[in-house]
């Protein structure tokens, strides 16, 4: 049976090398009792050699926030997929919309989603739309979104791309979007992908629900939702809140 996949967004949290090691350090040994949940944890960049140890199998995979959309050179302040990929990490969050904002393209966003299935290791592509139409031209744009975001990767590379729908407004907010509603897009989603790449190919791409998942409402979220996993941004660096997370996940 496919795993479930519970992604910790821990963004820019927390500020201290010691809470990163302790999360971290919580997370690691639950994440060893659990039977049907996969673990993904993102911290900020500085805490990847803390975090990681690359000599034992860790029941935690790593991930990371962001990444440069080329792989080596004259980049100030800029990190590479294969820096990472030394470190042991094997996700990394892509078009996460905090970064969209922040004036990162759909064009930079396909770059890469493109270096990182070509060097064999996970984007968490996420996309989702600043508000929902009446007139449903929410989901245009979500379709162009997609469509922009995979334009340089080929079929053939696709196998370890997972999809994070994360609409906008529910990022950061008091509630989550209706699982049923969450249901529904994961099914649109789905729709979109097979018209790109074939219907096995949109069956076999995992897409998790993101925005302001917490322990009380991800059972929901994820029976109703019928998703494949979870990105939790909040809950993730929030120890007691994370662990009954994935207790919970893990009994479903
Ligand atoms: P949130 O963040 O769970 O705090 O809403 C989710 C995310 O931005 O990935």
């Amino acid at each position: 049976m496919k795993k479930k996949i519970i992604v910790g967004n821990w963004k820019m949290n927390p500020v201290t090398v010691e809470e990163a090691k302790k999360i971290s350090k919580t997370t690691r040994g639950l994440a060893q009792k659990l039977n049907s949940v996969k673990v993904v944890i993102c911290p900020p960049f500085v805490y990847i050699p803390v975090v990681s140890n690359t000599r034992v199998e860790s029941p935690v995979s790593l991930g990371t926030q962001d990444i440069y959309h080329e792989l080596q050179g004259a980049y100030t302040g800029e990190v590479s997929p294969l820096m990472l990929k030394d470190f042991g990490v094997e996700y990394v969050i892509v078009g996460h919309s905090e970064k969209r904002s922040k004036g990162q393209t759909d064009e930079m966003i396909s770059k890469k989603v493109q270096l990182l299935l070509e060097n064999n290791m996970s984007p968490i592509l996420c996309i989702g739309e600043k508000e929902r139409k009446e007139d449903g031209s929410h989901l245009d744009f979500l379709k162009e979104q997609i469509k922009n975001s995979l334009n340089k990767v080929p079929k053939k590379n696709i196998s370890k791309l997972i999809i994070a729908y994360e609409p906008v407004w529910a990022i950061g907010a008091k509630e989550a979007m209706a699982p049923n509603d969450i249901y529904e897009m994961s099914i649109f989603i789905k729709k979109v992908l097979s018209d790109l790449y074939g219907h096995d190919e949109a069956v076999s791409t995992s897409i998790l629900y993101g925005g302001s998942v917490n322990f009380r409402n991800a059972p929901e979220i994820f029976i109703k939702g019928q998703i494949d996993g979870l990105l939790v941004g909040r809950e993730s660096v929030n120890i007691a809140g994370f662990t009954e997370l994935l207790k919970t996940i893990d009994t479903l």
